[in-house]
């Protein structure tokens, strides 16, 4: 399978400079993002919602418009339930300080997996320090399953909200969500889905999902930054208080307070990303040109070359799943003796761009027994010969440090 014809449509790829296999971090951008975004500001910019003029109405037209692309992509009910946030972070703290501070009280419990990016950990810990609520950790296996014990014992009567996220950005493991959202509102929490990682690599449908809230970032689907989403069920979305207050947000305001926007206004107080929407939504369309199914076959090709030749080499410890099915793209490990930053140096002198450090997520790695690791996660536009250079680049690494073998 050498189908290369996508690289053409990524303009960084093909300058050469590097071996970029730090997707999970940022994906690159194909150029028909790049030109929504600038053909919003070349030809349609305006603040959007505020004018009555045709500029500015084609401004509010182009940011709805990707509004409506997102709620399709991601199966939602309704726009209202589609809030712009600038990414997983900002979606995620809404949730916590929106929702986590009216609704979970002293005496309630949280469950948080270990495994959790620390977007969809802090904030939790935030709502129950303020409210002196409990988090309870739902710790994984080494290969990054949940256990039913591990289930059963968090979730629990006094659970009031599960954060999960759907891939973990170091195992590239997805999480059985739909059991665990199930098991939340068996007794009565709602589910928090961080779907940083699963956006770009798996058909998201938050009806059939059944998920409270989702939230994912438009820079790891081949969108900008600065724009990210997150969905809510419109019935909770509506009873929640706004989490930042200001323009844009209101219907109107007397100098002894306000009556909000309908939503999802409600929720995006000031001037909007609308270049970032345009931007996302070509994004989106992009991903629907070439289809999940296109895509998943690629990358589950690279990543099976890229764990079994991995795999291969003495001192190497792959992080989770042995099954390459089990990684979405994503192959965190470690070798004996080397600092997961000598590791990338010396891939870097190779021309290979991967990410080594703690990957944000801190409590997982040392549940996992290490310190910190060494990730390299590819995309659909990677080549078989990429992989085949990480692979001869890992090869040499101690030997280049003074290892004997
Ligand atoms: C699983 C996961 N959640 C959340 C985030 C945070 O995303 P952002 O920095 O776009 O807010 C990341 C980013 O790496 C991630 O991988």
């Amino acid at each position: 399978m050498r189908d290369l014809s996508y690289r053409k449509d990524f303009p960084l790829l093909n300058k050469e400079r590097t071996i970029y296999l730090d997707n999970a971090a940022t994906t690159q951008r194909p150029k028909c993002v790049l030109a929504a975004e600038s053909d919003f500001y070349e030809d349609h910019n305006a603040n959007p919602m505020r004018g009555f003029y045709p500029l500015s109405i084609e401004a509010t037209d182009i940011y709805e418009n990707s509004r409506r692309i997102v709620k399709q992509f991601i199966n939602a009910s309704s726009e209202r339930e589609i809030i712009f946030t600038r990414n997983t972070t900002e979606s995620i703290n809404l949730v916590a300080y929106s929702y986590g501070l009216t609704n979970i009280h002293e005496g309630d419990e949280i469950v948080v997996s270990v495994m959790e990016h620390h977007s969809n950990m802090l904030p939790w810990q935030m709502v129950a320090r303020r409210n002196n609520a409990t988090i309870r950790y739902l710790f994984c296996e080494k290969d990054g399953s949940f256990t039913k014990e591990a289930l059963d014992s968090v979730i629990t009567e006094k659970t009031k909200l599960v954060a999960i996220m759907h891939i973990s950005n170091v195992l590239g493991r997805m999480n059985p969500i739909e059991d665990i959202i199930r098991r939340a509102h068996e007794v009565g929490a709602v589910a928090v889905i961080d779907a940083a990682q699963s956006a770009p690599h798996a058909k998201l449908d938050v009806v059939r999902l059944d998920a409270d809230f989702l939230a994912f970032s438009g820079h790891k689907l081949f969108g900008p930054m600065g724009i990210g989403v997150l969905y809510g069920k419109e019935k909770l979305l509506e009873e929640m208080p706004p989490f930042l207050t200001g323009g844009e947000m209101i219907e109107s305001v007397t100098l002894e307070g306000a009556k909000w926007a309908e939503l999802p206004h409600k929720f995006e107080a000031g001037t909007v990303n609308a270049a970032g929407a345009a931007g996302l939504a070509a994004a989106i369309e992009y991903m629907d040109s070439i289809g999940f199914d296109t895509m998943r076959k690629r990358e589950l090709m690279l990543t099976k070359r890229a764990i079994e030749g991995i795999r291969e080499i003495p001192h190497i410890n792959i992080l989770g799943s042995k099954d390459p099915l089990d990684h979405a793209g994503i192959i965190s490990f470690s070798i004996d003796d080397v600092h997961p930053h000598d590791v990338s140096q010396i891939l870097e002198a190779d021309g290979i761009a991967v990410r080594a450090g703690h990957h944000c997520a801190q409590p997982l790695l040392k549940h996992l027994g290490v310190m910190s690791a060494t990730r390299a996660s590819l995309m659909f536009y990677n080549t078989e010969e990429e992989i085949d250079a990480l692979i001869a680049s890992i090869s040499t690494v101690r030997r280049r440090l003074g290892y004997g073998d």
